[in-house]
């Protein structure tokens, strides 16, 4: 049978594993697993076949037949990076309330002034899902470009039932028929709805919101992965945060939540408790809470665009990383924090955070494949795992980050599944 694609003659082909690991802590991100010299095969099926020295995959292949044939001389070859955190579906931008936070206005101070995730929510319960289905496409397109492969995607900007499964319909929509491997997650609880407080949100969340999804859900109509709350003073507090996770867990949903981001709200040790798959942001997590992730295996999703652009404390990487946290990436991709690249997000996390390229690398690939539940077929080059992979034109794979906001030159495919995209 006809092959997908060889990748022949790369000078070095990053596996990030090849173990069979779920997951890297610090050792392990220190020193990936590099092939110099390598080749590559994918099979009709869209998974790695075969992955060695050049000339041993030359010699087992002479004669074989392939779709597509990439001659990855003096190039790179990496897997497919992976975004654990993205709000990719709204509709009407904030590029004004950029301008008020560069002058001195806080997150929170926009938000309640009702601006911030409030502006959002009315433009897209406003908008038709035809209209919000193209704008996700052109962002999963921009994604795609600078070399993600696979992307979590969150409602939440509906606050209320027809809205929110407005959006996860249309990440369904995408999910089916774009190439990018998508993980959908329901976070109804971003926010208080305006003229509800979060006590009545929250019961119309575990009463309303949830069990109509479930039954969306059983009937196939939509495949929801992932439970989301925003855990913060003035939005959901730990109480409300610990029922809402909790029911999206009884559903079989992973918990994968924004918690302990402007203040500090023990959210890590209750996402520990809960057996959260992940936590993103963490800018204000505590020592404990630090603790209880290392042991309970919860991954920390880092966003260093938010800490950037907020200008926030940074995530506390290097202590997670001592720890012994398993710590990922995510670009949180939202109308606060316009950023479709992984690339620019590896860069801000190794200068800010003070990560070395490899620990970023492997934070945004096979770490953040375990903060969505999918380590097990993406995030490392291995045999049987999806063939989602970057071939890069530069002689060390490190160019992709040392290059700031220069991916475009140096990403020369992206291939998902064995196809170039
Ligand atoms: O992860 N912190 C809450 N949610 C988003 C921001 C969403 C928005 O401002 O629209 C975040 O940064
Ligand atoms: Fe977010």
């Amino acid at each position: 049978m006809t092959n997908k694609l060889l990748v022949k003659n790369a000078k070095q082909v990053i596996l990030i594993c090849n173990n069979g690991e779920k997951f890297l802590t610090k050792n392990d991100m220190q020193k990936l697993c590099v092939i110099e010299d390598g080749s590559l095969v994918i099979g009709s099926d869209g998974l790695i076949k075969d992955i060695g020295p050049a000339s041993a995959i030359e010699l087992q292949y002479a004669g074989a037949s392939f779709d597509h044939v990439i001659d990855a001389t003096d190039m790179c070859v990496i897997p497919g990076l992976v975004d654990a955190h993205t709000h990719p579906v709204w509709a009407g931008d904030r590029v004004h309330e950029f301008a008020m936070k560069l002058a001195g206005a806080t997150y929170m101070d926009v938000h309640r002034a009702g601006g911030g995730i409030h502006f959002t929510v009315e433009h897209t319960r406003a908008a038709p899902a035809s209209t919000l289905l193209a704008s996700l496409t052109g962002r999963l397109a921009r994604m795609q470009r600078a070399g993600t492969t696979l992307v979590e995607c969150k409602s939440g900007y509906g606050l209320e039932l027809q809205t929110e499964l407005k959006m996860l319909e249309v990440i369904e929509a995408a999910r089916c028929t774009l190439p990018i491997n998508i993980s959908s997650t329901f976070c109804g609880a971003h926010a208080v709805p305006k003229g509800k407080t979060a006590a009545e949100a929250t019961t119309d969340i575990l009463q309303v919101q949830l069990p109509r999804l479930r039954e969306r859900m059983s009937a196939g109509a939509l495949q929801v992965d992932n439970i989301d709350v925003f855990c913060e003073q003035g939005v959901f507090d730990l109480a409300s945060t610990r029922a809402i996770l909790q029911a999206g867990l009884d559903m079989g949903l992973n918990i994968n939540f924004h918690g302990d981001e402007l203040h500090p709200m023990n959210s890590a040790q209750l996402g520990a408790e809960l057996g959260a798959l992940a936590i993103s942001h963490l800018e204000e997590v505590s020592d404990e809470g630090i603790a209880a992730m290392a042991t309970a295996k919860t991954a920390a999703v880092l966003l260093p665009t938010t800490a950037y652009i907020l200008r926030l404390p940074q995530p506390r990487a290097r202590d997670m990383l001592e720890a012994g946290v398993i710590v990922a990436l995510g670009s949180d991709f939202n109308p606060n924090a316009y950023c479709c690249s992984m690339p620019m997000v590896m860069h801000l996390a190794c200068v800010n955070m003070r990560m070395s390229m490899s620990e970023a690398l492997a934070a945004a690939t096979i770490n953040a494949a375990y903060a969505l539940g999918r380590s097990h077929t993406h995030g490392s080059l291995e045999v049987n795992k999806h063939g989602d992979l970057l071939v890069l034109n530069a002689p060390r794979w490190e160019h992709l980050i040392y290059q700031l906001g220069g991916h475009q030159e140096v990403i020369r495919y992206v291939v998902i599944k064995g196809n170039v995209v």
